[in-house]
């Protein structure tokens, strides 16, 4: 069955967002080489350590937008990789319910939790994958929102207001500026920092342009990180023609058959110090 595009021209996997378990989402990931949250993880890794220093608070509060099942909650938490995730979750019996998957994970967890002292809170559309973070205890609080179209509740936005660190692997372009707005403004005056991992096929200027009038500076870190091996021929060329229309040289990336992420890094200014 062909792979459905976004209207973006990149590959739509909405519909394995809606299953009561993550054992679909890693595998159709694991098809397709998808690693982007894993190399996020050392620099997301970095931003907890920068900020607990310089905040002097031991306990900060990550909050990751477009979390889907607790993706990089799961990779810091179980201090693992996306490949051996995959797996365990493909090690699954094949009957086994989802209550049966929630306690293994909440199980792991009280083995071992490598970041005991963040509390991670995920924000996504998709209700059932955030459930099943929920439940299994990676994501300590929730928020079920699709801040491109609406104002946070002012239940959602007291948990928004709380993020210290917000950090994304695979979401920008389909949330906006409108969205991380609504995150960056949740607390009257306070400001989180930002760590997001952004496909060269989207823009981050308009994002950091609004930023900046909050008072952040953006910078986009060196190095291109690849996030995953195209899913269609179809897409490859959606992107490779978004590309070339932004004058991007896709020679030995994108052309060679994987899309390529950079990382932005936003942090407030004097007046929005944490
Ligand atoms: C490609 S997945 C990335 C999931 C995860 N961050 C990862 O890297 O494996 C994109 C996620 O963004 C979520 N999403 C899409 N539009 C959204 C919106 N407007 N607001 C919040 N989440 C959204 C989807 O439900 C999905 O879970």
């Amino acid at each position: 069955m062909p792979v459905p595009l976004h209207t973006t021209g990149k590959a739509s996997f909405d519909d394995i967002y809606d299953r009561p378990d993550p054992r679909e989402y890693y595998a159709r990931m694991s098809e397709l080489d998808y690693r982007i949250p894993e190399l996020a993880k050392p620099f997301f890794e970095q931003q907890i350590r920068e900020y607990r220093a310089s905040a002097r608070v031991a306990t900060p509060t990550v909050l990751d937008i477009g979390c889907s099942y607790g993706v990089n909650a799961a990779l810091l938490r179980f201090d693992t990789g996306i490949g051996e995730l995959a797996k365990h979750y493909a090690a699954a019996d094949g009957d086994a319910d989802r209550d049966q998957l929630v306690a293994r994970d909440r199980s792991r967890l009280a083995e071992s939790d490598h970041h005991s002292d963040v509390r991670f809170i995920g924000m996504d559309a998709a209700r059932p994958a955030l459930d099943y973070a929920h439940a299994t205890g990676l994501l300590h609080d929730i928020v079920h929102a699709d801040l491109e179209s609406a104002d946070p509740t002012d239940e959602q936005r007291e948990v928004l207001a709380g993020a210290d660190i917000v950090l994304s692997t695979g979401c920008i372009g389909y949330v906006t500026e409108k969205t991380l707005l609504r995150i960056a403004t949740a607390h009257p005056r306070r400001r989180p920092w930002m760590a997001h991992f952004v496909l060269r096929m989207f823009d981050f200027d308009p994002i950091a342009e609004e930023l900046a009038a909050l008072g952040y500076r953006t910078e986009q870190a060196p190095g291109l990180y690849a996030q995953r091996r195209f899913a269609s021929a179809d897409e490859q060329q959606r992107v490779l023609n978004t590309l070339s229309d932004k004058g991007i040289d896709t020679q030995g990336r994108e052309a060679d058959g994987w899309l390529y992420a950079h990382l932005y890094l936003s942090r407030p200014g004097p007046k929005g110090r944490p």
